[in-house]
């Protein structure tokens, strides 16, 4: 395999397995037990102190580090890595007492109070400033210990806030701006104040979008969402700059918390060194797997496809959602095994041992109150020692198709006063993935920036913030030969959320029009009720777009209803390659036959056949993951005889009851098997 950037080395190549370790909830005479567990379970990294800033300094600039050094040293005889939190996630009592301006101000006005966790505003000077005084602590009195082998950045940054109204923010939002714009004449320009009166002569003037009366000016929201998620980044870059000033020799992390509107994580994740993400798919959920699925291959994708951590997934049920279903007998190692057949290359969880107080007594931990006889510890040993004997592995799925996911148009479609308020991009990209998914076809996530010619097929969802640039860029993708499907509402406005020069022109899409072969004259959206019909049996809701055909040809047609004999998917050959049209949202049944057509058209097929419903994932080496979802046993015929990872047996076929999964190697792979 490739060896890991010099800065990972740190981490060794196996397979890392463990969970956020909170010691401080517990005595110490427990503390034996639990490496002992530990070891026994197969743990050999633990996320350490990652709430522990008022156990560490619990009074200003008073620091109690003794408890630490015993966790380590302890963490350490016992030969386990430590992923050192900087704990900066949950500041102390005392400081929120001596600053409480540093307490977030939601968008009503009201300041939130401390008792739970993240009460602070990422753009807090003192907040920042006491936090940047923890982390070069931490990393001066641990930096050379030999138990800690990453940092593990604050936690999952806008987890529970992501913005705040507060005086102070607004003050920092201002000083953004004026960087951003220099004159007010310019910000006054892109925002278009002088619709409704809303003209700035000062910038003391400008306030955050709190709640007001009306309608919020769109690009005014656009650019709160942008300084928001600059706020986080900010924080993760300072203690980034700490950690590589003192402590250079050590990786740095922070865990993101599932695909998030909130943060541009793809923009965090190039600070790190390495991503990871925490995944909780709903139990409850027929389709859990693949809600993870799309959640790892996005977090896969933040950094191009290098490898990353899971670095938290629930043992067993979780305790945050109205109703908390416990996961099926196998269902955690099922999924566990999809996130390493995506890249992840460690195995960890919230929590090592499941608390008795707090909000979280009744989240699942790795050792549960039942103890060691629960089912729970059971399925989290066996997976231990199953990871334990892996061999050393590539990490690298083959991928096939892009879907293509760009932060800020994100934030530009679902906003009020639209022509559908109802429009959600994770239900349209979810919608693709699931057709592409039944079909075993494997996905990346790339930005309309991206170098797109690596892939045959791309999936544009509704992207209506598209700049000129990213325009060129999928017209030059189709030009030498890609098959772009670009959704409705995407292409309408420019980076300002204005509309796009041009369109006077009489389109609604005046840079793709020619790639596309049709003008957009007009969008109809449909309430929540209405069925539209389209030939073929196809269903849809949603969106009609209004067409005129240039050179495009219609793929599927409207059937009765206002827009009856309107074309509502088109499709255009253009250069070597095709861009379809999609203008109606349609139902999964009419999406799974449609990307049917699609990938026989482009020649895509899965890596091998199965029976539907059973995943099979294919890596560039060769190596093949087989998962089995379903609630049948089923036969798997191989190509080839192949070497099962987990059984050490040579086979060429599978038996596969429900849940279980197979990693399998062609003979030929170098790789041994450790059993
Ligand atoms: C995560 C968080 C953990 C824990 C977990 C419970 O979002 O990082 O600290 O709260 O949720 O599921």
């Amino acid at each position: 395999m490739t060896q890991p950037p010099p800065i990972l080395q740190t981490l060794g190549t196996q397979m890392l397995f463990g969970g956020d370790y909170n010691p401080e909830q517990w005595s110490e005479d427990r503390w034996q037990e639990d490496v002992l567990h530990m070891k026994e379970a197969g743990v050999n990294l633990v996320s350490v102190a990652i709430f522990g800033w008022a156990k560490l300094e619990p009074r200003d600039g008073q620091y109690e580090f003794d408890w630490l050094d015993r966790v380590l040293n302890l963490l350490h005889e016992h030969d386990i890595m430590v992923n050192l939190a900087t704990g900066t996630a949950s500041p102390p009592a005392w400081l929120v007492k001596q600053h409480p301006e540093m307490l977030p101000m939601t968008r009503d006005g009201v300041r939130l109070g401390f008792g739970s966790r993240q009460h602070y505003s990422p753009a807090s000077p003192i907040y920042r400033e006491k936090a940047a005084k923890l982390v070069r602590k931490l990393a001066e009195r641990y930096g050379k210990h030999p138990a800690v082998k990453m940092w593990h950045i604050n936690n999952e940054y806008g987890c529970h806030i992501s913005e705040c109204f507060s005086p102070e923010t607004t003050a920092a939002f201002r000083n953004w701006l004026k960087n951003r714009y220099t004159t007010l004449e310019e910000l006054n320009r892109v925002w278009g104040t002088a619709f409704w009166s809303q003209a700035y002569y000062n910038w003391d003037e400008i306030e955050a979008p709190k709640a007001m009366p009306g309608f919020y000016n769109p690009t005014h929201y656009l650019d709160w969402r942008r300084f928001s998620s600059t706020m986080m980044q900010e924080c993760l870059q300072m203690e980034i700059d700490i950690l590589r000033e003192v402590t250079p020799h050590l990786p740095v992390n922070t865990n993101f918390l599932s695909v998030a509107k909130n943060l541009d994580q793809r923009a965090l994740a190039q600070l790190e060194d390495i991503v990871s993400m925490d995944i909780y798919p709903d139990p409850e959920r027929k389709d859990a797997h693949l809600e993870a699925a799309l959640q790892a291959d996005w977090t896969r994708s933040l950094r191009d496809g290098q490898p990353w951590i899971l670095m938290e997934q629930a043992p067993n049920q979780v305790q945050w959602r109205g109703v908390n279903r416990i996961k099926k007998a196998g269902q955690m190692r099922l999924i566990s095994y999809s996130m390493i057949a995506r890249g992840a290359r460690g195995i960890l969880y919230f929590q090592w041992r499941q608390s008795v107080s707090g909000s979280e007594k009744y989240h699942s931990g790795m050792l549960p109150h039942t103890g060691t006889c629960s089912r729970t510890w059971q399925e989290i040993r066996q997976l231990g020692q199953e990871l334990k004997n892996l061999p050393e592995l590539s990490y690298a799925p083959q991928t096939q198709v892009a879907i293509v996911l760009d932060w800020d148009s994100w934030q530009a479609l679902e906003q009020e006063s639209h022509p559908h308020t109802g429009l959600s991009l994770i239900g349209q990209i979810a919608s693709f993935y699931q057709a592409l998914s039944r079909r075993n076809i494997r996905v990346d996530f790339v930005t309309s920036e991206h170098d797109l010619s690596l892939y045959p097929l791309v999936f544009l969802p509704s992207t209506p913030l598209l700049t000129k640039a990213s325009c060129q860029n999928l017209k030059k993708y189709v030009e030498d030969g890609g098959t772009l499907v670009h959704s409705y509402f995407s292409g309408i406005t420019n980076e300002h959320d204005h509309i796009h020069t041009g369109t006077e022109q009489g389109s609604y899409n005046p840079h793709l029009n020619e790639v596309l072969g049709i003008k957009i004259l007009e969008f109809d959206p449909q309430a929540p009720s209405t069925v539209l019909h389209l030939d073929h049996g196809w269903k849809a809701s949603d969106w009609v777009d209004v067409l005129r055909l240039n050179t495009a040809t219609p793929v599927a047609t409207l059937q009765g209803g206002d827009h009856a004999g309107q074309p509502a998917l088109t499709c255009n050959l253009y250069g070597k390659g095709h861009a379809y049209h999609l203008g109606v949202q349609l139902d999964q049944n009419s999406m799974q036959e449609f990307t049917d057509q699609l990938l026989s058209q482009c020649g895509l097929s899965a890596p091998l056949d199965v029976p539907e419903g059973v995943e099979v994932i294919g890596w560039k080496d060769g190596t093949l993951f087989i998962l089995n979802p379903t609630s049948e046993t089923h036969t798997i015929a191989l190509p080839e005889s192949m070497t099962s990872l987990l059984s050490g047996q040579a086979t060429t076929s599978l038996l596969l009851p429900p849940m279980d999964v197979a990693v399998l190697q062609p003979q030929t792979q170098p790789s041994p098997v450790l059993l």
